[in-house]
């Protein structure tokens, strides 16, 4: 027995006195013996309704699970980019791309200073991996990853992301807090799982002066190596509260001058080229 359409209006209702009527991701695979990954990419395209617990499982209702797919899984079956090994297929990927910028987007508001920052980190860090030569798979968690790299900053506050001079040091660790909390943001996301080393990571610095782990040198992820140094080439032309933005030029001397220090020579080397185009 599936349901009625009554169940079906008032599913969300119904969740905490009719779980019968309600199914995980994986319970939902295996009924229709599809994978794991079939099943959230409908979520994750909106076509199959959802809503997550508090511990972030996915509960899908059994009657829009046969609405949804039940008539055509077996053309889902045939389809290749439904593949569990193809979720990261360039179609969802960019599915992905579009809402996470749309998200991000909205936290920006509180950020009077960020508007558009993690757009153009997203380009520059893409832009980089592009130059060497990185697989399709890194270079779409580069992407995924500067687009989040600040998700953390939400936890934060208009009142110090848009205090206008310099922050005290209070106001500063609560900054630099960002980083941590934003790969606890993306914790909870299956698909985003690659992510979290490089949003953990993008302030390390190469000298191992850096926060949250004093990382150094290789031991900082390649894909937080470049977020690095594209963020702060965007900081530098964009200006913040307490310095002005700076032309192309200037911003490359300034990337030049910590080279080694702040950044990976080789990926200031890179970005360069890529600015030079
Ligand atoms: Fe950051």
């Amino acid at each position: 027995m599936i349901g009625t359409s009554s169940t079906r209006r008032s599913w969300m209702g119904n969740i905490f006195n009719n779980n019968d009527e309600f199914l995980t991701a994986k319970e939902a695979a295996k009924l229709l013996k599809v994978t794991v990954g079939t099943i959230k990419n409908y979520i994750y395209r909106g076509e199959l309704k959802s809503f997550k617990t508090p511990g972030g499982q996915h509960r899908i209702s059994k009657l829009d699970l046969f609405e949804v797919m039940g008539h055509r899984i077996k053309e889902v079956k045939r389809e290749p980019h439904f593949k569990e090994t193809q979720k990261f297929s360039d179609e969802f990927h960019t599915d992905y791309v579009g809402v996470i910028r749309t998200l991000l987007e909205a936290i920006e508001i509180i950020d009077t200073y960020a508007q558009g920052h993690s757009a153009r980190v997203a380009k520059y860090s893409l832009s980089i991996a592009k130059k060497l030569a990185l697989s399709p798979k890194e270079m779409r968690n580069i992407e995924l990853s500067a687009l989040l790299h600040d998700i953390g900053k939400i936890a934060v506050g208009s009142a110090i992301l848009g205090k206008p001079g310099r922050l005290n040091e209070r106001e500063s660790f609560i900054v630099r807090k960002h980083a941590v909390v934003g790969e606890g943001i993306v914790e909870q996301i299956e698909f985003l799982q690659a992510t979290r080393p490089l949003i953990r990571y993008h302030h390390e610095r190469y000298d191992g002066q850096g926060y949250p782990d004093g990382l150094s040198g290789k031991e900082i992820p390649l894909g937080a190596r470049i977020i690095s140094v594209a963020e702060a080439y965007d900081s530098i032309t964009s200006g913040c509260p307490y310095r002005q933005a700076l032309p192309t030029k200037e911003a490359v001397k300034e990337l030049e001058k910590s080279a080694n220090s702040q950044f990976d020579p080789v990926i200031v080397e890179t970005f360069i080229e890529v600015l030079s185009i």
